[in-house]
């Protein structure tokens, strides 16, 4: 299958190698990560994704946090994934990194304990959100849980106005979803059940939300 069309992790794929240092400086990564993984409830010897993992950053604080788990993090974009690969050999890490098609998840129905995703969905336009969202559902087991960390529809109207630097960067098509606070109902409508906005950060680019959800 050919591989889907795809926003670059800082929109121009010149920038990636930039992404980490970025990300770094412009937000509260690590916080936003760590509350993402606190919330994904993951246990001991769990099969884990890191959904549109990118330089693998947030993969290898899964698998230090859980050492026994099987860890693995896809992504279509191969310029990331080789960033995201030299990371976790420096590490020593045991790390599966994958580059798939950015729509079929290369995993059988029913088999992974969880799936996390940071700063992905806002990539994504409303029916590659629902498409992908979908893929979710049919590899997590059951009782599976999900956790995803995006922009959301803030209270606060100047939360909501600096997410328009990421619209116009990112495009208002793939983000549209995430402004209006449709992403709980897309994640619903997948097929999840106990959707929850779990924790909210104020950023210089909008509120991230950490959403948490269960196949029951
Ligand atoms: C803003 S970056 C976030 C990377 C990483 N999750 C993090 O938190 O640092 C967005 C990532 O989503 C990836 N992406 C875009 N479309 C995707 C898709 N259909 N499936 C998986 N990953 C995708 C991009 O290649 C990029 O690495």
């Amino acid at each position: 299958m050919a591989k889907a069309k795809f926003i670059p992790a800082l929109r121009f794929k010149w920038l990636t190698p930039l992404y980490d240092f970025f990300l770094g400086i412009t937000m509260p990564e690590i916080k936003i990560k760590n509350a993402l993984i606190e919330y994904a409830s993951i246990s001991k010897n769990s099969k884990v994704l890191d959904l549109g993992c990118g330089t693998g950053t947030l993969t290898i604080m899964v698998k230090e946090y859980q050492p026994e788990a099987n860890v693995s993090g896809v992504d279509l974009d191969l310029q990331v994934l080789n960033m995201a690969m030299a990371k976790t050999e420096q590490k020593g890490l045991d790390i599966f990194l994958i580059d798939y098609d950015g729509s079929k998840l290369p995993f059988a129905h029913n088999n992974l304990d969880n799936i996390v995703s940071c700063l992905v969905f806002h990539h994504l336009n409303t029916f590659k959100k629902q498409q992908i969202l979908a893929e979710c559902f049919r590899v997590l087991k059951k009782n599976g849980r999900l956790a995803i960390a995006d922009f959301g529809r803030s209270k606060s109207w100047l939360q909501r106005l600096l997410f328009n630097i990421i619209r116009g960067l990112d495009g208002f098509k793939p983000t549209e979803a995430n402004a209006k606070g449709l992403l709980p109902q897309l994640i619903s409508e997948a097929g999840f059940e106990n959707v929850a906005i779990k924790k909210r950060f104020k950023t210089f680019f909008g509120e991230v939300q950490i959403i948490t959800a269960e196949k029951i």
